[in-house]
């Protein structure tokens, strides 16, 4: 099972669109069992799939202890293959707590996917993380092998990677196995600035070969609650995340061609 948090300290550079694009071509062409868990108290990614925020059990219940015992009552399936963990604003009541009591309870996430991994029934956990680290994405990190950095090409953006990555590392210290998969640029669209923020990250850091393009089907596809890999099988993002899914997970084994 491999677990992978899309993280950025910034915010609107693509994090909930990536999981979502991510989760829709792993479950619908490659045939894996994928749990996405969200992390934001903006419940975004909660809200795409279930128009609301649920009266179950949401991920700070478990973050807090107050969870099923068994790991699969706490989700929610939301299409074949493809299973869910809401979040709730109870995760901003959750920072104070956090803060209060220090990290004990923050492992509480790596337990919960220590129980999925021994299940052996899902592939691929994708964490969708706020802006900026809360008690919910440090969890995830803890609970995390891999971190994904989605990033636009501005300038302010680019400066912010490297507190991204001195993150990243103080985080090694409490979960050392944690690597970056590689930073995701976003909205790529031809212009100078973009092609020399993308020429100077290329020279810092480890950037994932495929870009994202810019495309007015993805904000579309969010109004309409569909994924754009699933709206618009043709635009230019579409394409672009199924050679992403290629890059980090390999050639498509047992569900046919991308
Ligand atoms: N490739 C793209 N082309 C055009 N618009 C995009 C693209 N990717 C994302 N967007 C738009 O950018 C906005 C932010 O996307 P998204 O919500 O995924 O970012 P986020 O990092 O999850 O934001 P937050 O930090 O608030 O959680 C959305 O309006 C989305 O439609
Ligand atoms: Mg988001």
């Amino acid at each position: 099972m491999r677990a992978i948090a899309i993280e950025n300290l910034k915010g609107g550079v693509g994090k909930t669109v990536t999981t979502i694009s991510l989760a829709h071509i792993l479950t619908e062409t490659y045939g894996k069992r994928v749990l996405v868990v969200d992390c934001d108290g903006q419940c975004n990614l909660t809200r795409f799939y279930l128009g609301e925020v649920p009266d179950t059990v949401t991920l700070a219940e478990v973050l807090e202890g107050n969870h099923d015992p068994y790991w699969m009552d706490n989700v929610i399936g939301v299409k074949p293959r493809l299973l869910l963990l809401p979040a709730s604003q109870e995760l901003y009541r959750l920072d104070l707590a956090a803060l209060r009591r220090g990290a004990a309870g923050l492992t509480a996430l790596q337990d919960f996917l220590e129980a999925v991994a021994e299940d052996g029934t899902v592939d691929v956990v994708l964490f969708d993380c706020p802006p900026g680290f809360t008690a919910a994405s440090t969890a995830a990190l803890m609970a995390a092998d891999e971190i994904i950095i989605p990033v636009l090409m501005d300038g302010f953006s680019v400066e912010g990677m490297t507190d991204m990555l001195l993150q990243v590392s103080s985080m090694r210290e409490v979960n050392p196995a944690l690597r970056v998969a590689g930073v995701l640029i976003n909205q790529w669209h031809r212009c100078p600035a973009v092609t020399e923020g993308e020429r100077l990250l290329r020279s810092m850091l480890p950037v994932f070969r495929q870009t994202i393009r810019r495309t007015d089907k993805v904000p579309e596809s969010i109004f309409l609650k569909a994924s754009v890999v699933d709206y618009s099988v043709t635009s230019a993002a579409s394409r672009d995340y199924r050679l992403l899914c290629q890059e980090i997970f390999g050639e498509v084994d047992y569900c046919g061609k991308i």
